[in-house]
């Protein structure tokens, strides 16, 4: 197929790369000029502007987006969507909020412009060879532009989901369970190293020991064994850990539906502890200790 590719950031340009391998005719285009650099080495047309992208779609056009979600989504769209025609697709393959999609589909469907909200998971390898797209929208727009989703993903990797907002919604519940599956794993590590056997485990031997047979074998833990392997003490790394605002949407979800999602909220809870330089709160207990109890307490020099 031909389709245009807005965003050609660390995801964008990989997966330009593999539509290309799967001999779609990509023209692609990005913000800053650089990255264009790469996707013309990858074999797709590069233009330097949203217009001449369009300009060189035939209709019905189909426009990937895979840029920052949030107002970058809006801003990229207002200049996109006067473009477009009825019966042209959009897909948004971000990490966008559910919300933000269902509102965008909306607005775009009141013009006869098409939406399709996909998450895309798999990361940078994934990008290139193969990611998991979780897709939302009309079921016969998705079939019309289905050969897209099918090559970008793995073996089975791709399906509608449901309704418009669907495929961001599956994906922020995905990256939710993902973010619970990393605290655990980092809390684990934690306990091997400072634990019964302090200094006495090498990290590395366990992640490999671990990814051979054992019932936690996963593609996060093949990750930690690289890192490990690379880096045994994770010497090049701060404790401190982003987020992109999934894990924050699915607990503000969890709490509007009065559901329980008590591991997310926690390995949220556990990224922003790992961002404050000053804990307030743990001066107030270690206060109210000594205060109750005359307990001690480490005093600041
Ligand atoms: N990295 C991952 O593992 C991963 C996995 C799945 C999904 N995602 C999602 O995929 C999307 C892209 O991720 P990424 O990792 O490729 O991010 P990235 O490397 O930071 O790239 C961001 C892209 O968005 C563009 N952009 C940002 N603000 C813009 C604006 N106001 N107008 C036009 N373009 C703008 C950037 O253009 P410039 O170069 O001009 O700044 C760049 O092409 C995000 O929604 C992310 O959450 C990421």
């Amino acid at each position: 197929m031909k389709l245009g590719f807005i965003g050609l950031g660390r995801m964008g340009q990989l997966m330009v790369k593999n539509l290309v391998r799967h001999r779609h005719r990509v023209i692609a285009y990005n913000r800053s000029p650089g990255p264009r650099r790469i996707a013309k080495k990858y074999g797709a047309t590069t233009v330097a502007s949203i217009d001449e992208l369009v300009g060189k779609l035939e209709r019905p056009r189909v426009v990937w987006l895979m840029i920052t979600a949030g107002p970058a989504v809006d801003s990229v769209l207002s200049q996109l969507a006067p473009l477009l025609d009825r019966g042209d697709t959009v897909i948004d393959g971000g990490n966008s909020f559910y919300k933000d999609s269902v509102r965008r589909g909306k607005e775009l469907g009141s013009k006869g412009v098409h939406f399709l909200d996909c998450g895309t998971s798999g990361g940078l390898e994934g990008a290139e060879r193969g990611a998991c797209c979780m897709v939302g929208g009309n079921p016969e727009v998705f079939r019309n532009v289905e050969r897209i989703f099918k090559d970008l993903s793995v073996r089975e990797g791709y399906a509608l989901m449901g309704p418009l907002g669907s495929g961001h919604y599956v994906k922020m519940i995905h990256n939710a369970v993902e973010y619970g599956m990393m605290e655990s794993m980092a809390e684990g590590f934690e306990m091997l190293k400072s634990g019964a056997y302090r200094g006495k485990i090498n990290m590395y031997t366990v992640a490999h020991n671990w990814n051979h047979g054992s019932v936690v074998r996963s593609w996060l833990m093949e990750l930690a064994e690289r890192a490990f392997k690379n880096d045994p003490e994770l010497k090049n790394y701060s404790p401190v850990v982003f987020d992109s605002g999934e894990g924050k949407w699915s607990v503000q979800d969890a709490l509007e539906q009065e559901l329980p999602f008590y591991t997310a909220a926690a390995a949220l809870f556990s990224r922003y502890r790992s961002r404050q330089k000053e804990r307030f709160g743990h001066k107030v207990a270690a206060a109210l200790r000594h205060e109750f109890g005359g307990h001690a307490f480490v005093r600041k020099k």
